[in-house]
C-alpha cells in the first residue's frame, strides 16, 4: 500500500554529457541517483544519443522525431533538470548541446521553460570544465531555464578523486540538494 500522506517526490532529470559507458561523470550521476537524499528521485535521461541534430525542418508539429518528443516529455514532466558534464574543445559537449537546443523549441514553450537548472561536472584538466558549465548555464538560460544562481561546481579531478574523496562527493550532493531546495522564480512571483 502506498502512503497517501507522503508528499510526492522531486523529480530531477539528469542530462548527461558524455555517452561513454565508462565515463566518469556518468558515474557521478549514477552515484547521486543512488545517494538521493528521500523524497528526491533521480533519473537519467536516456537516447540523447539518438537525437538527430536540430533541425527546425524536422521540429514541425506532429512529425517530431520520437527520441525528442520523448525527451521533451521526459523533461517536461520533472521538477528540476541537472547536466552533468564534461568540456570538449573549451565548451559543452555537442551531445549536451543538442539536447538542450531541442528542449529549447517550441519558442517559448520548450520543454526547459521556468525549469530549475544546475551544471556540475568534473574533468580531468585545471578548471574541471569551467567553460564548459558556464556555457551551459548560459545557453539554458537562453533556452527559459530558471539557471538557479551561484551554483557552481566545476571539479578537477587533478586535485582529488571523486569516488574516493567522501567530501568531495558532498559537494556534488549538496549541488543536487541546492537544485532541489531552490524555488522557481515563477513560485517567487506568486
Ligand atoms: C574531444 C575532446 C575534447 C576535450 N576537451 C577538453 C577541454 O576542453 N577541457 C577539459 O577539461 N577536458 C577536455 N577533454 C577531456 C575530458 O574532460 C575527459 O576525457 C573527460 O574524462 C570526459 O568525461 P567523461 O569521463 O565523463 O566521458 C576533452 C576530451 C575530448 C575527447
Amino acid at each position: 500500500m502506498t502512503d497517501q500522506t507522503a508528499s510526492p517526490a522531486t523529480r530531477v532529470v539528469v542530462l548527461l554529457g558524455s555517452l561513454r559507458a565508462d565515463s566518469y561523470n556518468r558515474r557521478i550521476a549514477e552515484r547521486l541517483r543512488a545517494e538521493a537524499p528521500d523524497g528526491v528521485a533521480v533519473d537519467i535521461a536516456t537516447g540523447l544519443a539518438d537525437l538527430p541534430f536540430y533541425n527546425e525542418e524536422l521540429d514541425s508539429e506532429g512529425h517530431v522525431p520520437t527520441t525528442a518528443a520523448r525527451l521533451r516529455e521526459h523533461v517536461g514532466l520533472a521538477d528540476r533538470v541537472l547536466a552533468v558534464t564534461p568540456e570538449y574543445n573549451g565548451t559543452m559537449p555537442a551531445v549536451l548541446n543538442n539536447a538542450i537546443d531541442w528542449l529549447s523549441r517550441p519558442y517559448g514553450v520548450g520543454a526547459l521553460k521556468g525549469k530549475p537548472f544546475a551544471v556540475v561536472g568534473a574533468t580531468p584538466t585545471r578548471f574541471g570544465g569551467k567553460w564548459s558549465h558556464d556555457d551551459a548555464r548560459r545557453s539554458a538560460t537562453i533556452a527559459g531555464a530558471d539557471v538557479v544562481p551561484d551554483l557552481v561546481l566545476s571539479h578537477s579531478t587533478l586535485d582529488a578523486d571523486v569516488f574516493e574523496e567522501p567530501e568531495v562527493f558532498a559537494k556534488f550532493l549538496a549541488a543536487l540538494v541546492a537544485l532541489v531546495d531552490h524555488r522557481p522564480s515563477a513560485d517567487v512571483a506568486a
